[in-house]
Parts: C-alpha cells; structure tokens; sequence
C-alpha cells in the first residue's frame, strides 16, 4: 500500500517525506486555505513547491464544476509537473472531464466518493484514483472500511486498473484497516502516520534495553 499524506503544510510534509516512506501527496481547497494560500498563481506556485519537495504524485483539485471548466483548470495544473495528478469531483461533468482527461493522457483522482456505484462510474470514466472519504463515512453512522472492502473486491472481479485511494483517514488504525481491506493508496493526516510508530511495549522494551546497556558499555 503507497502512503500519501493529506496535508498542504509543508512542514509536515517535510516531515513525512523525511521518514522515507512518502509516496505522494492530496490536497484540497479547505487544506490551501488552512494554510493561507490564496490566488490562482500563488496556489499554482504551492503545488510546484510541493512538487519539488516530493517524488510521487501529487493531487491538485479543480474548483470549477461545468465540463469546459474542469478540462481548462485541470491542463493548467497538470502542466505545473509531470507529477501533477487533476483531482475531480464526483458530479456528472466530473465524469465528463475525466474521460476527457484519461483520452488526453492527464492522470486523475476522483474525489467526494461515497459509494460503490460512484466509485464505478469514475473507474469506467479511466480515472487513475478513487477517493473515498472514510472517515466523513464513519461520522454518518455509515462504515468507511466496509466500502473500502467493496470497492477492493468489486475492482479486482472487474478487473479495473483505477487505484482505491484511501481518503479522510482519521486515526492510526484507519491505516491499518485500509491496508487489511485491499486499499491501494493511504492518504493520511501526518499524525496517523506517526501514530503507527507508537506502542507502549516498544517504549518500555527500549527503556529496559538501554538501561541493561549501560552494564556493558
Ligand atoms: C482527500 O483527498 C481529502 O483531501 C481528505 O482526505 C478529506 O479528509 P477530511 O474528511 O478529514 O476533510
């Protein structure tokens, strides 16, 4: 499973990059405006510093929602790098500009997924990857994972190529579920990420090592 983190601060995508276990990065617009940036050039500028920072895909969400729209905005942003992955919205023109951009060669990201139908429709229009958000799932009394497992069995009977990109992961073990159910991608808050490192037994076991060390040294 490739481990993309969920953030547009780049401090903490230093910081997962630093790990040396960064596949990629997502963005949105509610994550550019928590870090302030605002403007068609400055966020432009954003995504190619990001680029530069890291060697994996990076997703760019288009804001716009008409058909001609989308196709406008997302050449823009795919242009910045080679790394540039468009991210579209689940809506009818979505699917529209998404089959556009897999007969022109822009790889996508299909975002706002829901359900299994959704995310179908979005494989069959050749998007790269499905986006569906966990943990907004969890908090509607629905299950994430379980769509995760749907998705992972109904891509593989089906023999799609599109990637079950694991989105709105809210806790260590949303990881780990992700991972069990078949998703191909994580995207993740950096805390989850470093929450994986935790267990209590590491630290005592640690503690009592270098303590019987100083015996020796
Ligand atoms: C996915 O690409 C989205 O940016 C993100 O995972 C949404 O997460 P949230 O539900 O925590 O906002």
């Amino acid at each position: 499973m490739k481990f993309f983190i969920d953030t547009a601060n780049l401090n903490q995508i230093r910081e997962a990059n630093e790990l040396g276990i960064l596949d990629g990065v997502t963005t949105n617009p509610s994550l550019m405006a928590k870090e302030g940036i605002s403007g068609e050039q400055a966020v432009m500028n954003h995504y190619k510093t990001i680029c530069e920072m890291v060697d994996g895909d990076i997703s760019a969400e288009v804001i716009s929602t008409d058909f001609e729209g989308m196709v406008a905005e997302g050449k823009k942003l795919a242009a910045i790098h080679e790394n540039i992955v468009v991210k579209v919205p689940l809506i009818k023109d979505g699917i529209k500009a998404i089959k556009w951009f897999s007969e022109n060669g822009i790889r996508t990201n299909c975002t706002l997924i829901f359900s299994a139908g959704q995310a179908i429709l979005a494989a069959k229009a050749g998007a790269t990857y499905v986006s569906p958000f966990i943990g907004r799932i969890d908090d509607s009394g629905w299950d994430g994972i379980e769509l995760i497992h749907q998705l992972s069995n109904i891509f593989s009977i089906q023999g799609f190529k599109t990637e079950i990109l694991a989105a709105s992961i809210r806790n260590p073990n949303h990881i780990i579920k992700c991972a069990e159910a078949g998703a191909d991608v994580c995207t993740c808050p950096l805390d989850s990420i470093l929450g994986l490192l935790k267990h209590p037994l590491t630290d005592i076991g640690l503690a009592k090592f270098l303590e019987d060390a100083k015996k020796f040294a």
